[in-house]
């Protein structure tokens, strides 16, 4: 049987002002299902993220989450209907203590229920639990970009929007992030869309990838396929010799 598919967009345009950016694209993600975005910079990665979340000045088409049409609903109403999403830039409040900001990605919980996400927060972060009085700002990338990951998490979204999370991190701080993704999948049951610059990282953490190109779809594939795809080697992975690479995903399965 099919899976139950979460997230769909049917010929969705969207842009700023008079520019179309996303020129009728087409994507789906299933239930738990880990999907990546890659692309060349400037394509519409992080528009198509900012369409879903209803940020972007306009957009045609569907959007389409667990069956209803979402295109349109403001942002917090995205939220409430089950979606996470960490922008790629400015996603915590720098100024703001680890508490706060935690705060502030619950502020759609009535107050019991924030506290309890705080409470569950710190025990999948035990990292923060001695911090909670520390500004944001002052912690490392990987530290910032988990924050930036609990505050999206603290509504329990069964969807979460990631935009470029490996952005700036050290490759030891870009390996925990993704094992904080595959935790999300694996022990929390999300689903989750994932935007990278990082192709060869994101490869072996999704199970299906969509290659984007001037804000249309180029091509889509199970990521163990991508990796091993001409066009993408060339482009992206200066041609390096994937053969008998195996992914993460494919390992699970054995
Ligand atoms: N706020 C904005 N106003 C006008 N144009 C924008 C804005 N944000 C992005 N763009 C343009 O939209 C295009 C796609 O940008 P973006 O979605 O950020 O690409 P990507 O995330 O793939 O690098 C680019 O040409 C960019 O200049
Ligand atoms: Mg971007």
């Amino acid at each position: 049987m099919e899976k139950h598919k979460m997230l769909e967009l049917v010929n969705l345009k969207s842009g700023y002002g008079g520019s179309e950016i996303l020129h009728g694209l087409n994507l789906s993600v299933a239930n738990q299902e880990i999907v990546s975005i890659i692309g060349p910079n400037g394509c519409g990665k992080s528009t198509l993220l900012r369409s879903v979340m209803g940020m972007t000045p306009w957009s045609t088409g569907g959007v389409r989450f667990k069956g209803s049409d979402i295109l349109g609903l403001e942002s917090s109403k995205v939220v409430a209907t089950g979606i996470g999403y960490v922008p790629q830039l400015e996603n915590v409040f720098a100024g703001m203590t680890v508490m706060e900001n935690l705060q502030i990605g619950g502020y759609l919980l009535p107050a019991g229920e924030r506290r309890d996400q705080i409470a569950r927060m710190l025990d999948l972060f035990p990292q923060f639990k001695s911090r909670k009085s520390q500004a944001a700002g002052t912690m490392s990338g990987g530290e910032r970009q988990s924050l930036a990951l609990a505050m999206a998490i603290m509504t329990s979204p069964e969807l979460i929007l990631l935009d470029e999370p490996s952005a700036g991190l050290s490759p030891k701080a870009t390996d925990e992030m993704y094992a904080n993704v595959l935790l999300l999948q694996e022990q929390l049951g999300m689903s989750v869309l994932i935007v990278e610059q990082d192709v060869h990282g994101v490869l072996e953490i999704t199970h299906r990838t969509y290659v984007l190109k001037m804000g249309e779809n180029d091509f889509d594939a199970p990521s163990k396929d991508v990796l091993n795809d001409d066009r993408i080697r060339s482009a992206y992975l200066g041609n390096v010799q994937s053969a008998g690479i195996e992914t993460k995903q494919e390992a699970a399965t054995h």
